[in-house]
């Protein structure tokens, strides 16, 4: 009974949304949907998504610091990045430096509305992955890929 209490009281201490700042930039690999996921932190997803455009939310893909390790659970989690008014959803797909999101350039004009200026602070929020386009679990092919370009 103790046990119990003390498990629930633990699991409330927990936040359930981690809201965070970062700082947010953007980088040429990424903007390229050919580019391999070896290169990436996160190619343990190669068998389902070999490239970035194989992720449903491609451009809306991009490196975080979250990702912490190679291969981590965090591979293919879902973010919310805001900024100034804006919202983005991004698939984490490689890690970055710390205290960093790393975007297409196409995301980051999205988020920043086309503001120039190598990087803006937003704030991320891990967020379920169905925000992002594909089930827990269930990544697209790349021949699901849409042009988006
Ligand atoms: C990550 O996963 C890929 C594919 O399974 C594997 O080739 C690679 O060695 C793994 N990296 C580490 C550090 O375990
Ligand atoms: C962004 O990604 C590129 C390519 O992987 C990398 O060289 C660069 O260091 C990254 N920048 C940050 C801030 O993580
Ligand atoms: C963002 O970058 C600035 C300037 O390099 C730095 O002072 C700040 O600590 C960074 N923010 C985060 C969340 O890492």
């Amino acid at each position: 009974m103790k046990l119990t209490t003390l498990l629930t009281s633990a699991l409330y201490l927990v936040p359930v949304v981690l809201a965070q700042q970062y700082n947010i930039t953007y980088n040429a690999f990424y903007n390229d949907g050919d580019s391999s996921l070896s290169f990436t932190a996160c190619s343990r997803l190669i068998p389902t998504d070999p490239v970035l455009a194989s992720f449903h939310d491609f451009p809306y893909i991009g490196g975080t610091s979250a990702i912490t390790s190679e291969n981590t659970t965090a591979c293919g989690t879902c973010w919310q990045l805001d900024y100034n008014g804006n919202s983005i959803y991004i698939t984490a797909v490689d890690t970055a430096e710390a205290g960093f999101f790393n975007l297409t350039h196409y995301a980051f004009e999205k988020l920043t509305d086309g503001q120039t200026g190598d990087y803006v602070s937003a704030i991320a929020t891990e967020v379920d992955s169905s925000h992002c386009g594909f089930c827990p679990g269930v990544y697209h092919s790349s021949s699901e890929y849409e042009q988006v370009f």
